[in-house]
């Protein structure tokens, strides 16, 4: 495996990889990004399969310009202030997902919230373009490793799980961008990054401060960040269903299963498949959920992590 020095023709091979539901790594001006399309769940899994990381955590959704964020979450005149102010740049904005979101359940980890950004780098700026979709991208190395800025880090950590790695040389700020949420008029500091707090505030006032003990989720009344979770009671580690309860298969022997996130025993299939799955049996009326065993290897610890959350 190699990187590909950033040109027209190697950036439109990657978007169409990106398209194509692949993952391709990618310069931005903090550090690189691990990339997929953010609409497509199979493409989403293969991040968190590609990073190891024992969770879904909420990934930044990247856009080509503020009308496209628009589209995906909703702008109070706070939230548009500091758009104006720093997009494109290092600043990610988590706002409330609006109806018409088309970046899935998985890249939110099924929250109400959806973080945004639109990158200045100008080979994610053409790709994204290109791509005509929001991409989804963490940075672009092993799940607790340091970031990468520089197209060889990745290729050190991550190797063969991505498809292409775009070399755009090295990322000028070297620190992953700042993360804010706004909900109304109430923003927070949830990760200090590589846009300064006092530049902000400059521009929108006193931020408030996220919980010490965690950092991503803000304590104020109402505006708790909320995991998606079935109205249906889950019972995990099933057999089989018994009786008042579906059953969510894995694997050839949920033959009979009401539904069954993988068939062929595939965990990215069924990462990919679990929101939609738990949201569709919600939506028929399920008021039980026996959920067939799934493997606690790889992205089964993901999903395993999840389910036992939602069963809660
Ligand atoms: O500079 C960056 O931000 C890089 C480049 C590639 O853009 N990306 C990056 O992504 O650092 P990642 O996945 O490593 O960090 C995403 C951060 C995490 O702290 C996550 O908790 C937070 O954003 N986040 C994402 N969605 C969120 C949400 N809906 N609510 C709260 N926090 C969220
Ligand atoms: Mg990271």
């Amino acid at each position: 495996m190699k990187s590909h020095p950033a040109s027209r023709e190697t950036i439109h091979r990657a978007a169409g990889l990106i398209a194509a539901g692949r993952l391709v790594a990618f310069p931005t001006e903090t550090v690189y990004g691990l990339g997929a399309n953010a609409e497509k769940p199979s493409a989403v899994a293969r991040i968190f399969e590609a990073k190891g990381r024992p969770r879904f955590n909420p990934l930044i959704s990247h856009l080509v310009d503020l009308e496209a964020a628009r589209r995906q979450g909703r702008f109070t005149p706070r939230a548009e202030a500091l758009a104006d102010a720093f997009w494109p740049g290092p600043l990610t904005l988590v706002l409330p997902v609006c109806e018409t979101t088309t970046i899935c359940d998985l890249a939110r980890a099924g929250l109400d919230t959806v973080a945004l950004r639109v990158p200045a780098h100008s080979v994610a700026r053409q790709l994204l373009e290109e791509a005509g979709c929001p991409v989804a991208a963490p940075s672009a190395n092993p799940s607790e490793r340091l970031s990468p800025t520089r197209a060889n880090d990745v290729l050190d950590g991550l190797g063969d799980a991505v498809d292409m790695v775009l070399d755009g040389g090295a990322c000028t700020v070297g620190l992953e961008s700042t993360v804010v949420q706004v909900i109304g008029n109430d923003a927070w500091l949830l990760r200090p990054g590589g846009l300064a707090l006092e530049d902000l505030e400059a521009v929108v006032g006193t931020l408030r401060l996220a919980d010490d003990d965690t950092p991503d989720q803000p304590r104020s009344p109402g505006q708790m960040r909320r995991h998606y979770a079935p109205q249906a009671r889950l019972r995990l580690n099933a057999e089989a269903a018994r009786e008042g309860e579906v059953f969510l298969g894995f694997g050839p022997d949920g033959a009979n299963a009401e539904m069954n996130l993988s068939a062929k025993g595939d965990l990215r299939e069924a990462a990919a498949n679990l929101f939609g799955f738990l949201r569709r049996l919600d939506e028929q009326g399920a008021t039980a959920i026996a959920v067939a065993p799934i493997p606690n290897k790889g992205l089964g610890r993901a999903i395993n992590d999840r389910l036992v959350r939602a069963a809660r």
